[in-house]
């Protein structure tokens, strides 16, 4: 970060921007890149690009975007969402095909159908790959565009070996974080078609997403992208032991075939807490979780927590739970 070549990225002649855009885009087999702050203006300038105010965009029913962050999408684009419950956090084929809709004075046009991989509220499950091309194939035959909220799409591609350049072939635009698993302090990236890109640019500088000598992070994602994806399967495998340890104490508390990747929730009510109590108590330990004021608490993995920190948690965990 220290040495990266900056410019001025609002003018496009960031060095290191540029590179990082050209290699994310190649990577995900796109023809652009575009460098965002976080992954909630990655989703915001991808729909953006692909509807209309007024249009529709078909999303799964725990959406990030439809649930956390801030109603953007509503305030800032005017779009509507046609959220469809899903499983484990996968819509199907069947599902968008009942609900795609071409707009009449009276209908919403709906303009695409997004896919989130993998999905957080769902607790980091995967979106099979067989799924994501069948809807793809059915949006696509009826001239629906596609958006990935990919936030951590390269926990997908470490835990199935399915590179994630084949889910971004299902889909038009697909936003992916630097900054979560992948290790970076901040930075997002939206890939995609060039065209739809260079309106994401408008729609990223309308904003306040316009960032200068933005090289000096765009070099910390570089490296995020360059070392993280080969390393995730650790966070996997921390994750398991942490719900395994969870399950042994009772197994009620964690589903463990839905631990796909670096997320575990937990339904601590069986332990007669609440998630804001466990955590508050963890905290209290040095360890940092997300608890709800009900029963559910997530647990995440990532660069900085080691398998002997993991031990360590299950040793807090035992002694605040049981
Ligand atoms: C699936 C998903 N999409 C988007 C985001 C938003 O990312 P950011 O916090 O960088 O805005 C998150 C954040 O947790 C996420 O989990």
């Amino acid at each position: 970060m220290a040495t990266a070549e900056v410019g001025d990225d609002v003018f496009g002649d960031d060095p290191t921007v540029n590179a990082l855009q050209e290699y994310a885009a190649e990577l995900l087999g796109k023809e652009a890149g575009l460098f965002v702050p976080t992954g909630s203006m990655g989703n915001q300038v991808a729909l953006g690009a692909l509807a209309r105010p007024g249009d529709e965009v078909v999303c799964e029913a725990g959406a990030h975007f439809l649930h956390y962050e801030g109603g953007s999408v509503a305030a800032h684009l005017g779009l509507m969402m046609r959220p469809l419950e899903g499983e484990a956090g996968v819509i199907t084929s069947d599902q968008v095909a009942s609900v795609v809709r071409t707009g009449t004075e009276h209908n919403p046009h709906t303009a695409v159908v997004a896919m989130e991989n993998t999905h957080n509220a769902a607790g980091g499950r995967i979106f099979p790959i067989d799924e994501a091309r069948a809807v793809s194939k059915v949006a696509r035959d009826r001239g629906v565009s596609l958006h990935m909220d990919g936030a951590r799409l390269f926990n997908a591609q470490a835990a199935t070996g399915t590179a994630a350049s084949e889910w971004a072939s299902c889909v038009d635009t697909l936003t992916f974080c630097f900054s979560k698993g992948l290790g970076a302090p901040v930075g997002s990236m939206v890939v995609g078609p060039s065209d739809v890109l260079s309106e994401s640019h408008r729609l990223r500088k309308r904003l306040g997403g316009g960032m200068r000598q933005a090289g000096v992070i765009a070099a910390a994602a570089r490296v995020a992208l360059e070392t993280g994806p080969e390393r995730l399967h650790e966070d996997h495998s921390n994750a398991r032991r942490l719900a395994e340890a969870l399950a042994a104490m009772n197994p009620s508390a964690v589903d463990l075939g839905a631990v796909d990747t670096n997320m575990v929730y937990a339904d601590v009510g069986v332990f007669g807490t609440t998630g804001a109590q466990v955590s508050a108590a963890l905290r209290r330990e040095g360890i940092l979780t997300l608890g709800s004021e009900g029963p559910v608490m997530r647990l995440v993995t990532h660069r900085d927590v080691s398998s002997d920190e993991i031990e360590t948690a299950v040793s807090a965990l035992q002694k605040v739970l049981i």
